[in-house]
């Protein structure tokens, strides 16, 4: 994030600090509950969101060298990610070519370099070519350059490996990510590490998970035990970038804001910037570290989180284990009391007491959320 962006933010944390307001919409919003409830809803918006843009797949240090690899269905297809010779991520669907078996059982390794399925043993290169094939004259003159993994197309940025889950379909991440792409590479997480990731499987719909993310209205009540003593109540700068969005979420530290200078100072230090790239990706940076958090839908009912914390170094001591032992706990002792607020909302919903729930003024990037939902379910 440029020095320009973080003494304008720092100015205007202050001016809402000094007014006791914060940033806040125009509108209140309404949402109807069926966007939660309604399998048809959830169809549309696999096929119009989900299986059409971009969508962060895992972390790019997980996969560091030539031949690492990793598999899951997060994205609604069976999904093989491999770090290719030229350094460069590599992705497949996970399926054989002959008769369609799961190519790779393992959830993750490396140094691998060829896959053969384990039904017939047709073999593929991490490049997806098909090198061989056991009685290769039974198929006459099979074009094996034909007959590769199928590619998705797949790019990385800042630490996150992104797929389009849609072969026919062209990757601009750029264009995708747009200006929000230079503020996380100022942040270093492409040089981060992972630690301590996690697959959290909810009863809400993916959207009650990024709702909680997008607003700081609740951090007060719902986190009164864990983190709402660090932050300011209600506090925010609330910024849309297209389909994303940037927050800032203030901390204590910011009252000694006052009488300072504020040019040269860190937004990290007074506070997190959390960045949200539609639909489903949230980072929150934090003084040291950032943590991120992928929601994929299972149902209208579920999800499925992909989370992590990224972390400048390996942690080789024990103190600095502890260190980031306590983070990773105090970030997901949070996040479980907005999961289980998320489930009990996801029952409230099935209870049929409302037939739309309501985001106020202070709640509005949630509004964005949804109408950015709406454009891009366009056909
Ligand atoms: S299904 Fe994979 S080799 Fe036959
Ligand atoms: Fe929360």
């Amino acid at each position: 994030m440029d020095q320009a962006t973080q003494a304008a933010w720092l100015s205007r944390t202050l001016r809402h600090l000094e007014a006791g307001t914060t940033d806040q919409g125009d509108a209140v919003t309404r949402i109807g509950v069926e966007r939660y409830i309604d399998p048809a809803f959830l169809a549309r918006e696999q096929a119009g969101v989900f299986r059409r843009l971009p969508i962060a797949a895992g972390f790019s240090a997980r996969l560091p060298q030539p031949g690492d690899f990793a598999t899951h269905s997060h994205l609604g297809l069976p999904l093989l990610l491999v770090r290719g010779q030229d350094g460069g991520i590599n992705a497949y669907l996970n399926v054989c070519r002959h008769r369609g078996a799961r190519l790779v059982q393992e959830r993750a390794g490396c140094g691998k370099h060829s896959f053969s399925c384990p039904y017939h043993a047709w073999t593929y290169g991490a490049d997806g070519r098909l090198l061989s094939l056991p009685h290769e004259v039974a198929f006459g003159d099979l074009d094996k350059a034909a007959h590769g993994l199928v590619r998705l197309p797949a790019a990385e940025a800042f630490g996150l490996i992104f797929v389009l889950p849609d072969p026919a379909g062209d990757l601009d991440l750029e264009t995708f990510l747009g200006p929000l792409r230079r503020d996380m590479e100022s942040f270093g997480l492409g040089q981060h590490v992972v630690y301590d990731d996690r697959e959290i499987g909810l009863r809400c719909n993916w959207k009650v998970v990024i709702e909680g993310g997008l607003e700081t209205y609740h951090v007060r009540h719902a986190h009164s035990r864990t983190i709402a003593p660090m932050f300011l109540d209600n506090v925010s700068v609330m910024e849309r970038f297209g389909r994303h969005a940037r927050l800032y979420f203030t901390k204590r530290e910011a009252r000694r804001l006052r009488g300072q200078p504020l040019d040269g100072l860190s937004v990290r230090d007074f506070g997190n910037p959390l960045y949200f790239f539609f639909p489903n990706l949230i980072i929150l940076v934090q003084p040291d570290h950032a943590t991120v958090m992928i929601t994929h839908p299972t149902g209208t009912d579920g999800c499925t989180i992909q989370g992590a914390a990224l972390i400048p170094e390996p942690a080789q001591s024990d103190k600095a284990r502890q260190h980031w032992d306590k983070n990773v706990k105090i970030f997901w002792d949070a996040l479980d009391e907005d999961f289980q607020m998320g489930q009990s909302i996801q029952a409230g919903f099935r209870s049929g007491a409302n037939s739309h729930i309501t985001f106020g003024r202070f709640e509005h990037p949630c509004g964005w959320f949804h109408a950015a939902l709406d454009e891009a379910m366009q056909p």
